[in-house]
This record gives structure tokens, C-alpha cells and sequence, in this order.
């Protein structure tokens, strides 16, 4: 997958639908050269965004627990992956999939439908799928589904050739932040063990076993490895959510011998290289070494990694 220029670019919104309690989907178009940019993002990258002009809601519809932080200044830009990007023409619409839980989510939710917002990016290096590929597993906890919705569609448009499963947990029904399961009853819930999203059938798990397995979703990965039959040299692993379950990913794919990729969305200042607030620490030739989220991944391979928790 081939990356483009990034740029400091204003976008218009088209529409910031809420899609749950805490969730929502925010839709952007860019026009020439910003246009160009986002055609070429590749499923894992990202962009820096100025929220600080955006508006709080009105007092009572802010949480309980954001009452005090929703006021805060917000001095820097806010890094978010993206679930979906759709070419039209020298016009690109990127959607954001977005759960509130501070002083700039909180101002998303005012942004409405032809409001600019100033964006820097794309930012980072994405995933990649290597030649030799013929089974792609998608691994995703909570928020972490944005790029890997985004992944899983790119498979399906540019890669039809690779089988891919997907798998998604959180820790209850109303964690998941998509539609397609936020949308269902309380009965529909508790019999939904998969559903159908981006041309891949996922298996759900939940902490809680409100919906699908009662467990991690990790346990649903290493079954499906114990059970297939195909070289392991030919399945890789692709995932994005809490430190925990990269963890486990990572520890997983070790065992089978599998490739892995693994987002990590380190907390981020300057989102470009400059502050070394993302740094994480990673195995070097030498021993250990520091590489930036930001600059060298957000993706990276999992081998290289030191996870810590
Ligand atoms: C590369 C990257 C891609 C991301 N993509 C998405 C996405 O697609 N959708 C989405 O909803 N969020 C995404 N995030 C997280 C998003 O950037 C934060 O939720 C957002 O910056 C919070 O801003 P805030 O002002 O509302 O909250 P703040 O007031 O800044 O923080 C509120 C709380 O969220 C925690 N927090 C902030 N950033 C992170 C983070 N990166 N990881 C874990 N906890 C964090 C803080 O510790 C604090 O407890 C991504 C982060 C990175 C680094
Ligand atoms: S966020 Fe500043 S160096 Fe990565």
C-alpha cells in the first residue's frame, strides 16, 4: 500500500452522526491537493486535529464524569486513525470513529455538517501486506476498530484473494463502538455470536458475555490458530486496541509461528516526531531501543516490541 505527501489541510465535515451512548461517526471531504493526500492513506495511519474552535454541548448534555474536564484549554491537536476513506472524483470523504471521554471529544460532538477543521496528515506508517499473504486475521478490542475497519475493506477491494477473518471484543454490548451491534435489541445481543461488516464475518466477545463469547477475544484467536490446518507462514495478524490485548495478540502469533502487526496508539503531543512523548521501547539489534509511535508506526511488527503490561 503506497503513502502520500502529508500536509497541513482544512476539511469540511459532512456529517457527525451518533452511532451509541459514547460514540460517533464524523464524515470529512478534502479537495486538491488535501484530496491527493487522503486518497493514498494507508488502514492504520493518521491525522492531527485542531479541535479547539469547535463549541461545548449544552451543560446538561455533557457526562456526568466530563463536567470538570470538558472546560479544559485544549492547547494540542488530537491524533485519530480513520474507519473508512471514499474516493469521489478530486473529492475524498475520510470517516472518524470516535468514542468521547474528554475536553476535545467532547467538542467534537458539536461539529455539524459544513463546520472546517484545520488537519495535519496523513501521519505515521500504516499497515502493509506482505506478498506471500493468503490468510489475514483481524484482531480488534474496543476503540481499536477504526483502522481496522479501514484494513479490512482494503483487503476485500485490493486483496480478494486473502481469506480474512475478523474477531472483536470489548468488555460489554455497549463497548463496541459499531453500529451494526449498538443498533440491536437486548435478545438480539445476547444470540449474536458473529456479524457481517466490511465483507468479513466477525466473531464477538465480551468480557461480560453479554454478547457472543464470554472471554477475551484472544481466546477466539488462539482457537481458530489451534484448529486450521494452512501453513502458519502464510496467515498474518493484524490488531489494534488496549495495551493488553496487543499483549496477548503478539504472545499468540509467537506461539503459532504468525506474522503480526500491531497498532499502538500511544498517547501523542505532536503527533510528528518532535516531542518524544510517544516513544515506546523496542528491541534493537544493540539491545534496547526507543522508536516513536508516531513517526516509526503507529504499526509496527509485534516481534519488535517490549510490551509492558
Ligand atoms: C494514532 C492514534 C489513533 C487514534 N485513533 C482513534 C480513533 O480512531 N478513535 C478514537 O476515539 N480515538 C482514537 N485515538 C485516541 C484519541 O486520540 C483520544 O481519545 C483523544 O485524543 C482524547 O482527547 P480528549 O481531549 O477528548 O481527551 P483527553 O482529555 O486528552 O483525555 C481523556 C482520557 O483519555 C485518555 N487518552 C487520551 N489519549 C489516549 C490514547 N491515545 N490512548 C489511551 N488513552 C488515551 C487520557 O489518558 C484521559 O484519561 C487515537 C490515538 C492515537 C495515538
Ligand atoms: S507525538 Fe511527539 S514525538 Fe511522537
Amino acid at each position: 500500500m503506497s503513502k502520500t505527501k502529508k500536509g497541513l489541510f482544512e476539511g469540511v465535515v459532512s456529517f457527525n452522526k451518533q452511532i451509541g451512548e459514547r460514540f460517533y461517526r464524523l464524515g470529512l471531504r478534502f479537495k486538491g491537493e488535501a484530496g491527493k493526500a487522503f486518497a493514498g492513506l494507508v488502514p492504520g495511519q493518521f491525522a492531527e486535529f485542531d479541535i479547539s474552535t469547535a463549541g461545548l454541548p449544552a451543560c446538561g448534555e455533557i457526562p456526568d464524569d466530563l463536567r470538570d474536564s470538558a472546560r479544559r484549554e485544549l492547547l494540542l491537536r488530537r491524533p485519530f486513525s480513520f474507519c473508512n476513506v471514499e474516493i469521489d472524483g478530486d473529492e475524498v470523504e475520510v470517516e472518524i470513529l470516535y468514542c468521547v471521554v474528554g475536553a476535545g471529544t467532547i467538542r467534537m460532538t458539536t461539529l455539524a455538517a459544513g463546520d472546517i477543521i484545520s488537519v495535519v496528515g496523513p501521519l505515521g506508517n500504516g499497515f502493509s501486506v506482505p506478498e506471500s499473504k493468503s490468510t489475514a486475521l483481524l484482531v480488534v478490542g474496543g476503540m481499536g476498530a477504526p483502522p481496522i475497519l479501514h484494513l479490512a475493506k482494503v483487503l476485500k477491494e485490493k486483496h480478494p484473494e486473502i481469506e480474512t477473518v475478523g474477531f472483536v471484543g470489548a468488555k460489554s454490548a455497549v463497548d463496541f463502538p459499531l453500529e451494526e451491534i449498538q443498533g440491536q435489541s437486548k435478545d438480539a445481543l445476547k444470540s449474536m455470536s458473529d456479524f457481517e461488516l466490511n465483507g468479513v464475518t466477525w466473531q464477538v466477545a465480551s468480557d461480560e458475555g453479554d454478547i457472543g463469547h464470554k472471554g477475551f477475544v484472544t481466546e477466539k484467536l488462539e482457537e481458530w490458530l489451534g484448529s486450521c490446518d494452512a501453513q502458519k507462514d502464510t496467515i498474518i495478524i493484524y490488531s489494534c486496541g488496549p495495551a493488553g490485548m496487543l499483549r496477548n495478540t503478539a504472545a499468540i502469533a509467537e506461539r503459532h509461528g504468525v506474522d503480526c502487526q500491531v497498532s499502538m496508539e500511544q498517547m501523542m503531543a505532536c503527533g510528528i516526531g518532535l516531542c518524544q512523548s510517544c516513544a515506546i521501547e523496542c528491541k534493537g539489534d544493540g539491545g534496547t531501543e526507543y522508536k516513536l509511535c508516531c513517526k516509526d508506526g503507529p504499526v509496527f511488527d509485534s516481534r519488535d516490541v517490549v510490551f509492558k503490561v
